[in-house]
């Protein structure tokens, strides 16, 4: 499987470059991408996450149907936030409220090269927004307050360590 990069890795703070071959390859990569997530338990998983800078997330939640994500574009979001429990992939054992727009419009492509544009709310939405910033080098972590970042951050080197 692909290896998952945690916090600290120079490839989770880039600003990731637009996916322009819809090839063989990609397939492959976002097939590998699912399974990776899927061992790591994760519902959605982003290319710098597995180390390549490159505009593309996998979703899946629970009773909801695989997606891809390539370029993707939030094109509206809601006025209204909503809190809720965030972790990734990269930054195990770490997790915390966070508000975001309960909605949003989303334009992107899949690996076929197909437009779409997907409304999501709710827990799909949420997993859209987290993806989404890995591909511009942003980290959930980033957008809590300095305070509970710095303590949730330290624990987690803490634990690393042991
Ligand atoms: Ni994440």
């Amino acid at each position: 499987m692909l290896d998952i990069y945690t916090i600290g890795a120079d490839v989770l703070r880039k600003n990731a470059a637009p996916i322009e071959k819809f090839d063989d390859e990609l397939t492959s990569l976002v097939a590998k991408m699912f399974e990776t997530m899927k061992l790591g338990k994760g519902v959605g998983l982003a290319a710098p996450q597995v180390g390549l800078e490159q505009r593309l997330f996998v979703v899946q939640i629970e009773g909801d149907t695989p997606r891809v994500f390539i370029n993707p574009e939030i094109v509206q979001t809601s006025m209204e936030l909503e809190p809720f429990e965030e972790g990734c992939l990269s930054i195990p054992g770490v997790y915390a409220d966070l508000d975001r727009p309960s909605g949003i419009k989303v334009q992107a492509w899949n690996e076929r090269g197909r437009r779409f544009v997907l409304e999501a709310e709710g827990f799909l939405a949420r997993v859209i927004q987290h993806e989404l910033d890995h591909l511009n080098g942003i980290l959930f972590t980033d957008r809590l307050p300095e305070k509970s970042r710095d303590r949730l951050l330290r624990q987690y080197e803490k634990r690393m360590r042991a």
